[in-house]
């Protein structure tokens, strides 16, 4: 096996990879990819009923060992219960930290426990399980974290501000830690997907509408990011952008266009008010 290379189902040992909000979409296709690949897994997220249909199929169709850690964690207690399964885990190959959702409507109109369930979900999971996973990946050098993260990171107008901003929080997170570990055979990803095919746009917290209104060539199935994820593990850059669509995307709203849609924009609304 090179450094930072998955280890293959062939070698014989077993390995362990957890993963949180894999009751739905990216989460659970990540769940079956590993399973697939003979991964044994733990699998996170608050639907009980849902984590356990899943973990009776993969151990059925797979012949792995698949475990369960309800946890909602948007609390404490509950990360807290996740940080100590991983601590117990041996073998942990691979961190999945991709719960999340999105809040739909005005910032300001939305409670603030909500936008802070939202923080803690994104980003005290994240850094909190990330760390308590480095120390035993560090020691046996080996191991990979992938955060869940969004192009949302590069929009700076017109999207949730607290999803963007927590994004941009898990991207340089996610560089900044990588840099300091693959030293030490350890690599962290920010995977950045762009919109995709899950129960994410039509949750309880978000209920949008893109789903209906967007066109089917801007969306990207769980299966495809999570392959282009897993493929692009271990490559030179932290951060990956699955889909040419959504490198093209992030290519503009970095570029002069999107600075200057931004400041012609107040001058757009404005004549709109006054027409
Ligand atoms: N779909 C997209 O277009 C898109 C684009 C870019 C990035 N992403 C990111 O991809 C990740 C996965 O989302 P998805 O698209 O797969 O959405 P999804 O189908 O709605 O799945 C979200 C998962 O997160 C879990 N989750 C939500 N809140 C939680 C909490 N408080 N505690 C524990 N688990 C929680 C859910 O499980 P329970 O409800 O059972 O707890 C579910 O398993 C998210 O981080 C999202 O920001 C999605």
């Amino acid at each position: 096996m090179g450094k930072h290379e998955l280890s293959s189902a062939s070698s014989g040992e077993r390995r362990t990879a957890l993963i949180t909000g894999a009751s739905a979409g990216i989460g659970e296709a990540f769940a079956r990819r590993l399973a697939a690949l003979g991964y044994d897994l733990i699998i996170s997220a608050r639907r009980v009923e849902r984590l356990e249909g899943l973990a009776a199929e993969l151990r059925r169709d797979y012949g792995i060992a698949v475990s369960c850690t309800p946890a909602d964690l948007s609390q404490l207690e509950e990360i807290q219960k996740l940080e100590a399964v991983i601590k117990e885990t041996g073998n942990l190959e691979l961190l999945i930290n991709n719960a999340g959702f999105g809040i739909s409507g005005h910032y300001v109109e939305q409670s603030i426990d909500r936008h802070q369930r939202m923080i803690d979900v994104h980003i005290t999971a994240t850094v909190r399980l990330t760390h308590a996973a480095l120390r035993g990946m560090i020691a046996r050098h080996r191991g990979f974290v992938i955060n869940v993260s969004s192009i949302a990171a590069w929009v700076q107008v017109g999207a949730g501000p607290g999803y963007c901003a927590s994004k941009v929080y898990l991207n340089s997170f996610s560089t900044n830690l990588d840099g300091a570990v693959r030293d030490q055979g350890v690599r962290i990803q920010a995977l950045c997907p762009g919109y995709t095919y899950t129960e994410f746009h039509n949750s309880a917290d978000y209920q949008g509408t893109e789903r209906e209104t967007l066109p089917k060539w801007v969306w990207m199935t769980a299966e495809e990011v999570v392959d282009e994820s897993l493929r692009r593990l271990g490559s030179e850059k932290a951060i990956v952008i699955p889909g040419l669509k959504n490198r093209i995307a992030v290519f503009f709203l970095n570029s002069f266009i999107s600075r200057l849609i931004m400041r012609i924009r107040p001058l757009i609304q404005g004549q709109q008010k006054n027409s």
